[in-house]
């Protein structure tokens, strides 16, 4: 039985459209994987520890190989707790808005808690930095006012999907399918054309994630 978590990055809920086609993500998964389980963490209803003070501290301390002091101790373990639900799934479904060409800023506070040293990634100074989620696979629903595939000349622009590729390749999370809804604003048959195949992609990944 393998977890599934679902990561939602959207405060539009069912206005959202990257929302909604992980909703049908999520119906086809289940459908297809019956004994399988799914966590859902709403970044916009989840209070993130603050990286601040004694927890960035502690991440400083972790990479010069010092030990903690009771207080970064303390503030560490939030963090400790955060990656710790992260680690448990199997697999991961991401949907991001995009926000001014990049993530909403409660993903990018995501991020910003989970990449840790000895927890998501490893540094050697022989070998450098090494991710440590390694063997699972993950899908990330993207959705985006205007068009940044290729030929529109915005492909550029797009931090958005790059932003995740990074940082979850750095942990060693490589296997990511990627799943665009584009262009959400315009022309009403243009947009609703590019949430109808992204369903589509959306369903057909599904079933065989
Ligand atoms: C704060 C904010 C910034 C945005 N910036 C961009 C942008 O840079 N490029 C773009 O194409 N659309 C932008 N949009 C439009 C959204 O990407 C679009 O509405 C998308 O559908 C949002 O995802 P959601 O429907 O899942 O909430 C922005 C929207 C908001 C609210």
């Amino acid at each position: 039985m393998a977890k599934l978590l679902y990561i939602e990055a959207s405060p539009r809920k069912d206005r959202s459209r990257s929302t909604r086609v992980a909703r049908t993500f999520l119906a086809a998964y289940q459908k297809n994987h019956l004994d399988d389980s799914i966590e859902t963490l709403d970044l916009w209803a989840t209070s993130l520890p603050r990286f601040d003070g004694a927890t960035i501290e502690a991440k400083y301390a972790i990479l010069q190989g010092q030990a903690l002091t009771p207080d970064q101790a303390q503030a560490w373990k939030s963090v400790v707790e955060v990656i710790g639900q992260f680690k448990s799934a199997d697999k991961y479904l991401f949907s991001l808005p995009m926000w001014n060409f990049g993530v909403p800023y409660v993903f990018k506070h995501y991020i910003d808690v989970l990449i840790q040293p000895g927890l998501t990634f490893s540094f050697d100074p022989q070998s450098g930095y090494k991710g440590l989620i390694t063997g699972k696979k993950a899908a990330a629903i993207y959705a985006r006012g205007g068009a940044y595939g290729p030929g529109t000349r915005m492909e550029d622009y797009d931090l958005q999907s790059k932003t995740l590729a990074v940082t979850l390749g750095f942990i060693g999370l490589t296997d990511l399918v990627n799943i665009f809804v584009e262009p959400t604003l315009g022309p009403q048959e243009v947009s609703e054309a590019g949430f109808a195949q992204a369903e589509e992609l959306a369903v057909s990944t599904a079933r065989s994630f």
